[in-house]
C-alpha cells in the first residue's frame, strides 16, 4: 500500500505496526557494520595461493630478470602491466604498476597538479582558483581528496547514463573547472554504467581549461555479477580520436580482486601523462613494491585468469546483492517511498529513501545495531541537501547477517517516513 494514499487513521495504524516491528528487531541486539565496501574473508581466501607464489622455494626474479627485492624499475613489472593493460583499455606502455592503493595515486595526482601543474595548464592549480565536478551521489573518499586540497566542489546529478552531461558541458566553460571524478562502471553507490554517449561527450567536450583532467576511477571494471556484462566504451580511444588523450587519467587496482589491503594499483594515461606521473613518482619513491607485483603476475599469469577469479567473487557476491534488492522490492517498493537501482556489478546498492528521512533512518538503524555508511557521505562535505541517499555495502557480512540487517534497514526507512508523515517521532 502506497503511504501517500493512506488516510490518517491508516497511517497511524501502520506507524504503530512498524514501530512494534522495530522494537522487536532492536531487542534482538544485533551488531553489524555495513559502513564500508570491504570484501568478506571468504573472498580474500580466493587469493590465498598468491602468498605462496614468492615463497621459500621460489626465486624473486621477474621474467625480464629483474631482482624484485631491490630498488628501481619505477614503471613496475612488465608482465603484470601486460596482464592488466587490456582491462584498462590501453597499451601496456601506457600503464604504471604502483603500490597498493589507487586512492593514494589519485591523491598524488591532484596534489602534484596543485604543486606543479599538469601539461596544458598555465600555472600550478595551487596558484589558480580550482573547481572540481563531483557527480552525486558519489564516492566519499574522492570528495575527501578535493576537500583536503581546497578545491571548490560543484555537484552534478548522477543519472542512470552517468553524470548529467548537459550540466557538465555547461560547467566546463569555466576555466577554473579543472577536473571531474568518475566511477564509470558500477558507480559508487548506485551501480550505474556510463552510456556510450556520456563517454564520448566527456572525451570530446570543449573545456575552457587546457589543464582539465578526467579522473577515471575504473575501480569496478571487472566486478561483474552476471555473465555477458555490459560494456563500457573505451574513453582513451575516444579521446585519442579527438587528440584529447592527455585529458584522461585512468586508475584501477586489484583491491577487490586479490587483497583490499595488499593488492596492486595502476595508473594509466597518455604518453605525456605517464611521463609526468613518473617524474613526480620518482621523487616520492625509488620503486613501488615489486615483490607484491611479482606475486600478482605469477598468481594470475594471464588476463583471462583475472576474469576467472572475478567469476568466483561473483558467486559469493551475487546472492548478497540479490538478497538486498529482493528485500527492498518486497518491503519498500509497495510503500512508494524509496528508489534504487538493481546493480549488475560493483560493490554497493544506492538506496534513495524519501527526502528528509535518511538521517533518521541511519540513526534508527544504528540504535538497532546496524551501522551504515554515514548519511551525507555520498555528497561533498558530507552534506546531502536532500537527506535521501543511503549507501548499502553488502559484501563484508554473511548472508544470514545481511538478511537481518536489510530487514532492519527497511523497517527503519518505513518508520522514519511514517514518523515524518504523522509528525509522531519518539
Ligand atoms: C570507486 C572507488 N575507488 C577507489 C576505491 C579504493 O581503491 P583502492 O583500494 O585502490 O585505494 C574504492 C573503494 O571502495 C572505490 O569504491
Amino acid at each position: 500500500m502506497k503511504y501517500c494514499e493512506l488516510k490518517r487513521p491508516e497511517l497511524e495504524k501502520e506507524l504503530a505496526d512498524v514501530r512494534k516491528q522495530y522494537d522487536e528487531k532492536k531487542a534482538a541486539g544485533l551488531k553489524l557494520d555495513m559502513s564500508r565496501g570491504r570484501p568478506s574473508p571468504v573472498q580474500s581466501d580466493l587469493s590465498e595461493e598468491l602468498l605462496k607464489t614468492v615463497g621459500e622455494n621460489e626465486d624473486c626474479f621477474s621474467e625480464e630478470g629483474i631482482d624484485c627485492r631491490n630498488y628501481g624499475f619505477l614503471k613496475g613489472l612488465t608482465e603484470l602491466r601486460k596482464i592488466f593493460a587490456p582491462i584498462l583499455g590501453v597499451d601496456f606502455e601506457q600503464v604504471v604498476a604502483c603500490g597498493n592503493s589507487t586512492l593514494n595515486l589519485m591523491y598524488d595526482c591532484v596534489s602534484d597538479a596543485y604543486h606543479y601543474g599538469v601539461p596544458g595548464g598555465k600555472a600550478p592549480w595551487g596558484k589558480q582558483k580550482v573547481k572540481f565536478l563531483c557527480p552525486v551521489p558519489g564516492y566519499d573518499r574522492h570528495f575527501g581528496i578535493t576537500q583536503a586540497l581546497g578545491a571548490e566542489m560543484i555537484t552534478v546529478p548522477m543519472l542512470p547514463t552517468g553524470p548529467d552531461m548537459d550540466r557538465v558541458e555547461e560547467l566546463v566553460k569555466d576555466e577554473s573547472v579543472k577536473g571531474i571524478w568518475c566511477v564509470p562502471k558500477y558507480s559508487n553507490p548506485d551501480g550505474f554504467i556510463y552510456s556510450d554517449e556520456t563517454v564520448k561527450r566527456l572525451a570530446n567536450m570543449k573545456c575552457a581549461a587546457g589543464d582539465f583532467r578526467i579522473f577515471w576511477d575504473n575501480a569496478y571494471a571487472v566486478h561483474d555479477l552476471y555473465p555477458d556484462p555490459p560494456k563500457l566504451l573505451n574513453i582513451m580511444e575516444e579521446a585519442r580520436l579527438s587528440r584529447k588523450e592527455d585529458r584522461v587519467f585512468i586508475f584501477f587496482s586489484t583491491s577487490k580482486i586479490t587483497f583490499a589491503g595488499g593488492g596492486v594499483a595502476f595508473f594509466a594515461g597518455s604518453e605525456a601523462s605517464v611521463k609526468n606521473f613518473l617524474s613526480h613518482a620518482a621523487v616520492r619513491t625509488i620503486g613501488y613494491d615489486k615483490v607484491n607485483q611479482l606475486r600478482h603476475a605469477r598468481f594470475f599469469g594471464s588476463t583471462e585468469a583475472v576474469y576467472e577469479q572475478m567469476k568466483k567473487h561473483a558467486e559469493i557476491l551475487r546472492p548478497k546483492f540479490e538478497l538486498v534488492c529482493d528485500t527492498l522490492e518486497r518491503e519498500l517498493a509497495p510503500t512508494g517511498t524509496a528508489r534504487w537501482n538493481r546493480p549488475l556489478g560493483g560493490y554497493f546498492v544506492g538506496l534513495n529513501v524519501k527526502e528528509g528521512t535518511a538521517s533518521r533512518t541511519y540513526t534508527l538503524a544504528k540504535e538497532a545495531g546496524v551501522t551504515l555508511t554515514k548519511v551525507g557521505a555520498t555528497y561533498p562535505l558530507g552534506i546531502d541537501p536532500f537527506d535521501s541517499s543511503i549507501r548499502i555495502a553488502p559484501s563484508a557480512v554473511t548472508l544470514p547477517e545481511l538478511k537481518q540487517a536489510i530487514e532492519i534497514l527497511c523497517v527503519c526507512a518505513k518508520l522514519a517516513v511514517l514518523e515524518k508523515m504523522t509528525e509522531n517521532k519518539i
